[in-house]
Formats: structure tokens, sequence, C-alpha cells
């Protein structure tokens, strides 16, 4: 059987939620949010290891967590970056060599679920790569700077890619370091491997897969984990 590891980002400060911590460490229903996400992976068999890339003043926070709430399969914290790529980049450095398949996924996406992930990894297990993503629902415009809409968008084939994003250890690392030598940044970890010309189909998520961003995002938290 493959193995697989699994990145967690949560080196970010969370600015957009306006609470006085990292949304990741906001607690909800007696757990922080980022025992919510790592748990779902926790409990599946198919995850062997778990590396933590973590804000720098909140390393020792994150061990006595990890300790609390008995998490087994974290390897290590480390200090993440000042951006995620940069998080990410870190902890996939910390990788054992024997690792197949790496899975990145934000500590702020708390309602992920085993589904999801176990349909991502058998779309990886094809091409090397791929990502959790929905499909577009709303009818998309385009405006001009002053907002007024100027036409419709198609949006057939358009996703909102989300994670987990998974790929082959030998890809990621391979891009990532392709993305540091040409000094270019990119917002996912999808973005650095089409960079390089890797296919990558997309997972529809079978859950809602939303990211914790502003304080109306902890609102919905809090009604679907129960406060
Ligand atoms: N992240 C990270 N390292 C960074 C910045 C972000 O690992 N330097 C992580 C966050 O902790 C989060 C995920 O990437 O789990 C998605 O980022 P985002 O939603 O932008 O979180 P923050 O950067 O924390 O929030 P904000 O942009 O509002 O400050
Ligand atoms: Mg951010």
């Amino acid at each position: 059987m493959a193995k697989n590891t699994l990145i967690i980002a949560a080196g970010g400060t969370g600015e957009r939620t306006g609470l006085d911590i990292p949304k990741q460490f906001y607690v909800i229903k007696g757990k922080p949010v980022i025992v919510h996400t790592i748990s779902v992976f926790e409990g599946m068999e198919e995850i062997d290891e778990i590396i933590i890339s973590c804000h720098k003043d909140y390393i020792s926070h994150t061990l006595d967590i990890v300790e609390k709430y008995g998490i087994s399969k974290v390897t290590s914290v480390i200090e993440g970056g000042d951006t995620r790529q940069k998080s990410v980049y870190k902890a996939i450095c910390r990788v054992s060599e024997d690792t197949d398949y790496i899975l990145i996924h934000d500590a702020a996406r708390p309602f992920i679920n085993a589904d999801s992930i176990r349909r991502c990894l058998i779309d990886a297990s094809v091409t090397g790569c791929a990502s959790v993503g929905k499909r577009v629902a709303d009818t998309l415009k385009r405006s001009d700077d002053k907002c007024y809409i100027t036409d419709t968008v198609d949006r057939d084939n358009l996703w909102q890619i989300q994670t987990p994003q998974i790929f082959r250890r030998d890809i990621i690392s391979h891009c990532h370091e392709k993305c540091i030598s040409d000094n270019v940044e990119c917002t996912d970890d999808c973005m650095i491997c089409e960079r390089y010309g890797h296919r990558i189909k997309i997972t529809e998520a079978s859950c809602i897969n939303t990211k914790l961003t502003d304080s109306s995002d902890i609102l919905l938290a809090e009604a679907i984990l129960g406060v």
C-alpha cells in the first residue's frame, strides 16, 4: 500500500476573521478548529503521518494541542514561512523519503470528509496530481472598475478549487523547487504543478468544504459544528 503523508498548512494569522487568535486555534464545540480538521485525517487508515506547518509564535501551543487531543500521527510541528507557499515547502522538506503521496490541506477547512479525501487519493493515483473542488453554482458576471456588469461568464467547467490537494511526492517537491529557482509565487499547490505542465484531476467534494476566511465563516462553523 502507498505511504501517504499529510501536510497541514497552519502558518497564517487569520487577519480577515477579526478574531484575536489565528482562526485555526479558535475553539468550537470544545475543540480548536485545527483539531476538527486533523481528526478527519487521523481517523483514516490511508494516512500514515502528519506534519503541521505552523506560525512560529504558536509552535508550543500546537504541540500542546497535539498532546491534549491525542493526535498520534503527527510526527512534526515545524515553523512555517511568511507565505502559504513557503509554509508548505518547508513541510515538504520534512516529509520522509519513503512517502509516495503528499496531501496538502488548509488547517482552516474543518468540514472536509473522509469520502472526498479517499476519492481524491484515487484520482491522484492516475496522473499523480488531484485536488478537491466544487463546481461553481452561481451565475458569474464580470464588471468594470466601477462595479457595472460588462458580461456574463460561461460557468460550464468552472470550479472553486479547495483542499486537500494530493500529489506524488517527486512531482510536488520538484515543482516547488522550480518555483523557488524561477522566483514565482503561486496561490495554491495545483498552480505550482500546472505551471510545469502536470495534468491535475478535480475531485468533486461530497461535503461543505468552506475555508474559514472571515467572521461570517466563523458563524457558519459554529452553526455546523455546534457552539
Ligand atoms: N497559511 C500558512 N502560511 C502562511 C499563510 C497561510 O500555512 N504564511 C495557511 C493558513 O493557516 C490557512 C491556509 O494557509 O490554513 C489558507 O490561508 P488563509 O485562509 O489566507 O489564512 P490566513 O493567511 O491565516 O488568513 P488571512 O489571509 O485572513 O490573514
Ligand atoms: Mg492568507
